[in-house]
């Protein structure tokens, strides 16, 4: 199994990972107008896991700056994770965060940001820091409509301390932007 982390990807390295999420994401199609709005967010890059030259898991990895009413943030984010169905359960995803959040502390990220189904999967992010963030946030979809969500994570990078602050703090977390 090889890993490859790419930044600034080209058209055809963004079509094969989208094209490998749609594949087993089992997204439909009418999720995928509501994701379009809500998860558009280009991602500056991807951690990727082949096997014999064939993609068997990706990575989307996301930076963006916010403001809050104390701080500014860098803000470092994973989304789109995804392992093909015939290798799951071996580890793969767990590679592909923790070479992730290598490249997000590279990148000067504060703390990093990622929502998912908490039930099922926190488990697998807690192995690389992230936590529940038990409040909810808040996104800003490309069409201007706002989404809220509970299930959001957040994990420690490069500041322990703005990591316990935005745990600490009660309002709504706002992506300030479209989420991912
Ligand atoms: C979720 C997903 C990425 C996990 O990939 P993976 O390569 O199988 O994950 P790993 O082998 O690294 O799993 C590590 C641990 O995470 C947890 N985990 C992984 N998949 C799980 C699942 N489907 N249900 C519950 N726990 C799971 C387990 O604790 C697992 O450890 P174990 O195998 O020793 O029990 C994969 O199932 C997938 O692509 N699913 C469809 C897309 C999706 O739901 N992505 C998540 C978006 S937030």
């Amino acid at each position: 199994m090889k890993i490859k982390i790419i930044t600034n990807p080209d058209r055809k390295i963004t079509q094969s990972i989208l094209y490998f999420q749609f594949r087993f994401m089992n997204w439909t199609p009418r999720e995928l107008r509501y994701q379009d709005d809500r998860y558009g967010t280009v991602p500056f890059g991807y951690v990727i896991s082949y096997k014999d030259n064939e993609i068997v898991g990706v990575l989307n990895l996301h930076t963006r700056k916010i403001k809050t009413k104390t701080q500014d943030i860098v803000l470092g984010g994973l989304g789109g994770m995804c392992t093909h169905s015939k290798f799951r359960r071996q580890g793969i995803a767990t590679q592909l965060l923790k070479r992730g959040m290598k490249v997000l502390e590279d990148n000067k990220c504060d703390i990093a940001f990622l929502c998912t189904d908490l039930k099922t999967l926190a488990p697998l992010y807690a192995r690389v820091g992230f936590v529940p963030l038990n409040r909810k946030y808040k996104a800003t979809g490309a069409t201007g409509k706002i989404y809220t969500d509970e299930e959001g994570m957040i994990a420690p990078v490069n500041s322990k301390t703005i990591f316990r602050q935005v745990l600490e703090n009660t309002e709504p977390f706002d992506l300030q932007g479209q989420d991912w």
